[in-house]
């Protein structure tokens, strides 16, 4: 079997990824392993792509191989995606499966964004694996590595791969309420900056160049427009860890200042991108894996966000919960996303007006489990590499983000009195039914405080 091994990761020969591959290769002797180390050149492979597009056509088996980078894949192969599907090269024999490292942190996100790209070239989808960074460093996780690739090569033998999910049609959502749809000429100040890559070609951008000026003109705060096509970006995030310690990135094009001091100054964020391969594109991409140079801290916390896409989001599952989860994680209110499905001046008035309570009252959603989930994460990480990513720790110990359970030292204690008395036959009969009662004590002590009060308030 051919597997043509798609190196996603911008570290090269040196990736973490791609020592799981080269793990697999020692013991399958019937494949042969060749590797585009798509991460690194993929501006030479922009340039020419001939001896890609002939490795991709020789293949039985495509390995997308690389590491998760903020919810997705790292910018260059999201870029190489556009590629694949500019060739045109008829996949409809070929497999693809994939591997990943993180640390968990949205890898299934990562993950459904392969495959949804898959079916639309084509392939023959087999299921990935997501690995932890470590996981090839124990026996569990090396078993792990070599069942899975096993799994893959009988599926490939047998000619069986995953079909193709049917794309439900949405429900009819309930139309939205126009409220005014005037545009306020009046504007508060106020900094609310609107991050797009609408760029300049008119033809193609026009329909979200559009939604993003009747937003602002809708808005009762000033706003600034950041196009990302103008910034002179030198690459995508090459992931060498330098920032963790300086806090400056690698690259000298100056985005790191421009991102605290332009945007991240900021009272608000919109984000705002057309559709493409089921992300937000190859240039919005490579905007968020560039923000690594604020580590893992949650800078923007407390600031409301919205968005602003120009496409068919109803068909897009994985991308809106990207979305969400990112807000979530980053401590972020988000306002609305705002599309043109339907009724693009209501959905757009309807953010802008939500964006604004957000402001004016300064209104936070509580976190979820992308954001509880997503942070708890972090915080294991962050504590176990504080000696390496000091500002990191810093902010978390700060904003009281290490709430290990074992510090919880009263809360365990009592569980044990508790474990105790439902073990005991005596005790729990004597208890009888009041266990639901003396766990609902503190709320009602909650409520009755409450009621004290507003009754004096009366
Ligand atoms: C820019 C950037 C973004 C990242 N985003 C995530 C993420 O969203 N989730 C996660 O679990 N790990 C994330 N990581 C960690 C990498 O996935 C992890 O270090 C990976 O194992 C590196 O693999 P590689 O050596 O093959 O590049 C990120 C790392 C970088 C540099």
């Amino acid at each position: 079997m051919k597997v043509l091994v798609l190196n996603g990761s911008p570290a090269g020969k040196d990736s973490i990824t791609l020592f799981t591959v080269r793990y697999i290769e020692q013991f399958f002797p019937d494949c042969t392993f060749d590797v585009l180390h798509v991460g690194q050149y993929i501006k030479k492979m922009e340039r020419d792509f001939s001896d890609c597009a002939a490795a991709l056509q020789s293949a039985d088996l495509i390995l997308f191989s690389y590491p998760v980078y903020t919810f997705l894949v790292p910018a260059q192969l999201h870029r190489f995606v556009e590629l694949m599907k500019e060739s045109g090269i008829d996949f409809s024999n070929t497999y693809a499966t994939q591997i990943s490292t993180s640390k968990h942190f949205y890898d299934m996100t990562a993950h459904r964004f392969l495959e949804q790209n898959c079916y639309d070239l084509g392939l023959r989808y087999l299921e990935g694996l997501s690995a932890d960074m470590d996981d090839l460093l124990r026996e569990k996780g090396q078993k792990e590595a070599l069942d899975f690739f096993s799994y893959v090569r009988w599926q490939v033998e047998h000619g069986l791969y995953m079909p193709a999910p049917k794309r439900t049609t949405p429900a009819p959502s309930v139309p939205l309420k126009q409220v005014s749809a005037q545009p306020v000429a009046d504007k508060k100040p106020g900094k609310i900056v609107i991050v797009t890559d609408s760029g300049t070609d008119e033809a193609q951008n026009a329909p979200l160049a559009a939604m993003i000026d009747r937003f602002a003109s809708l808005l009762p705060y000033e706003s600034e427009i950041v196009d990302l096509q103008q910034f002179p970006f030198k690459g995508g995030c090459i992931g060498c860890f330098s920032c963790a310690s300086t806090g400056k990135c690698f690259y000298k094009d100056g985005f790191d200042d421009y991102l605290r001091t332009h945007i991240q100054s900021a009272d608000a964020i919109v984000y705002a991108y057309t559709i493409k391969d089921h992300s937000m594109g190859y240039r919005m991409k490579l905007y968020d894996d560039r923000q690594f140079c604020n580590g893992h801290r949650t800078v923007t916390m407390g600031k409301p966000v919205g968005y602003i896409v120009h496409g068919d989001l109803a068909k897009e599952d994985n991308l809106r919960l990207v979305m969400e989860a990112r807000a979530e994680v980053g401590g972020n209110h988000l306002a609305a996303i705002a599309t043109d499905e339907q009724d693009p001046d209501a959905a757009l008035e309807s953010l802008a007006l939500r964006l604004t309570y957000a402001l004016d009252h300064r209104y936070e959603q509580p976190q979820n489990f992308y954001g509880v989930g997503g942070l708890k994460i972090f915080r294991d990480l962050i504590y176990q590499m504080q000696g390496l990513m000091k500002a990191d720790h810093k902010f978390y110990k700060e904003h009281g983000f290490y709430d290990f359970p074992q510090k919880k030292k009263g809360r365990i204690v009592g569980m044990y009195a508790v474990g105790a008395l439902m073990g005991s036959e005596t005790l729990r009969k004597k208890a009888g039914g009041k266990m639901t009662e003396g766990m609902t004590l503190p709320y009602r002590k909650v409520l009755e405080r409450v009621a004290g009060k507003t009754k004096t308030e009366k």
